[in-house]
């Protein structure tokens, strides 16, 4: 949340044990801030100030048997772009050099009427069958052994999701025993048949997906499900016993049962599982009537449901006198309201959920990433849902693969983003929204790499008309030289990138921010998204 008054920044500090600092550090910052009037912004940056140490599992994403996410997506054999194993080179190439960390796989919805056993062994012989989740065919051409070959090109790790709508757990463990176990067992030997002698060791996995919703194969209660994910853990860490494991949580808060499904269900698997999942998907229709200047603030609805659900997390600590510290997971979190069609007409590799970009959502990722780093702490895991063809980042047709909007925030979070993230003290003034009250104009967060002396400073400016100037106030290990100042902004927030015109939105140079010891001016456009790197020592 960005701190707007001295109230929200002492409690802010005093979470981290670090309040009489604060104290003072508010006071000098009110009475030597000259040019600090009621429209004038500040940051401010200390290296003390430490929220976690980054995992960048958090710019994780996701591809799922979903439209032409895989076939069209990153699977296209017979294709002049596919390497020899039937990859499109261009969607591994950007993938592998953005470094995407770790990819949720093979649903999402898909998965809960997924068997992948059907998805494994001599192609030949898989099965062609119908997908229920997405009414599509699915001819099983590309599975697990698939995926992990894949990963290891793009130099990715999977996160594999476990059926557990029509599945259950003894289906889950064999997975785990096929992807896990050197030798010796029916599915680890399986493997072995099938040409893959050593074992994958695929430490993350989600136990099931949106068991919550009603539109799930196999959605149950809360307490049910809470037994099932329980049961699938211990079967699954019988197996391997290193595994991070996702307990699905609620599939958003627009659910009858937000927070109540999540307590119920941890209170029966707390102590088997590492995390628990949240997902979200923005819209600038519903959510705020198609206003700019609320959608730009909806990153604050995505800060109040990771504080809600870390609060059940917590409640439900001390409900099973556990000393554990449950994480989040938010893997699926996105734009999404465009291309909402979901039903494939038993086609295979439909035109599913290609949802088109424009400047405006690029600026909300942007501020959704601001969101998801200064909460670091405890979301240790998100996926930007997704990665290609379908909600996705990338865009493929036969001849090209095109980087929409939302990559660039994206991809400078990846490439940029490092070591500590920093717990920004932001002054800024605000305007009014409906519902969420006061909306602070920037939105800033910061990570410093200790290690290089690099900080990374993300600012979004919501307000449509003005540019805004605000002064940096460094705390200590002011910068010494400006690396990078970038934004991505532009005339028209609905623009778009097009295979036609696929440069309409893309980062642009700006002027650097002023040093001047530890006071550094910084000036970001009207309706932008800027970075910002330091060199400190
Ligand atoms: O990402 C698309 C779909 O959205 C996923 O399959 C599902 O989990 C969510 O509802």
């Amino acid at each position: 949340m960005s701190i707007v008054n001295r109230r929200d920044f002492i409690s802010r500090a005093s979470a981290i044990g670090l309040a009489p600092l604060a104290e003072s550090w508010w006071g000098g910052a009110q009475a030597t801030g000259s040019a600090a009037g009621p429209s004038q912004a500040r940051v401010f940056i200390d290296p003390a100030f430490r929220i976690a140490r980054l995992d960048r599992n958090l710019f994780s994403s996701f591809i799922e048997h979903l439209g032409r996410a895989v076939y069209g997506g990153i699977y296209e054999p017979g294709s002049p772009l596919a390497d020899s194993d039937g990859f499109r080179k261009d969607t591994l190439e950007v993938i592998r050099e953005v470094g995407v960390p770790m990819i949720r796989y093979p649903g999402g919805n898909f998965v809960s009427g997924y068997d992948w056993l059907n998805g494994v062994g001599p192609k030949k012989d898989r099965p062609t069958l119908l997908d229920r989740a997405w009414d599509s065919i699915e001819t099983n051409q590309f599975g697990t052994d698939e995926f992990m070959l894949w990963c290891k090109k793009a130099g990715t790790l999977p996160l594999m999701a476990v059926n557990l709508g029509s599945g259950n757990p003894m289906h889950a463990s064999q997975l785990v025993e096929y992807c896990n176990l050197a030798k010796g067992t029916k599915y680890s030997d399986l493997r072995r048949q099938y040409g893959h002698e050593e074992p994958y060791n695929v430490k993350h996995w989600c136990l099931g997906n949106e068991m919550d919703g009603p539109w799930q194969i196999g959605h149950c209660t809360a307490p049910e499900y809470g037994l099932r994910a329980a049961t699938t853990a211990r079967m699954m860490r019988a197996i391997s016993d290193d595994l991070f494991l996702v307990a699905c949580g609620s599939s958003g808060p627009f659910m009858p049962t937000y927070l109540e499904w999540d307590q119920q269900t941890l209170e029966q698997c707390y102590d088997v599982v590492d995390a628990i999942s949240l997902h979200r998907y923005y819209n600038n229709t519903t959510e705020t009537g198609g206003d700019t200047r609320h959608y730009l603030a909806l990153n604050l609805t995505m800060d109040r449901q990771i504080e809600e659900i870390q609060a059940v997390c917590d409640m439900v600590r001390g409900r099973v006198r556990s000393n554990k510290t449950l994480y989040l997971s938010f893997d699926e979190w996105n734009v999404w309201y465009r291309a909402r069609n979901g039903d494939g007409h038993k086609q295979f590799a439909p035109h599913l959920t290609e949802e088109v970009y424009n400047l405006e959502d690029a600026l909300l990722v942007g501020g959704l990433i601001n969101s998801l780093l200064r909460h670091s702490d405890r979301v240790k895991v998100a996926c930007l849902a997704q990665l290609v063809n379908a909600l996705a980042a990338l865009l493929t047709d036969g001849k090209m693969v095109l980087k929409q909007t939302i990559f660039y925030p994206y991809f400078w979070a990846l490439q940029n983003c490092h070591g500590d993230t920093l717990n920004v003290a932001v002054e800024s003034p605000t305007y009014e929204v409906k519902d969420l009250g006061q909306v602070p104009y920037l939105d800033a967060v910061a990570t410093r790499d200790p290690e290089k002396g690099k900080v990374c400073v993300l600012v979004l400016n919501r307000d449509l008309e003005n540019s805004r100037e605000f002064e940096v106030n460094w705390r200590a290990d002011a910068p010494t030289r400006v690396l990078t100042s970038q934004v991505i902004t532009g005339p028209d927030l609905k623009a778009e990138n097009t295979f036609d015109h696929p440069n309409k939105v893309v980062p642009a140079k700006q002027d650097p921010p002023k040093l001047n010891g530890a006071r550094t001016t910084i000036e970001v456009p009207a309706k932008s998204y800027s970075l910002f790197v330091f060199q400190t020592h």
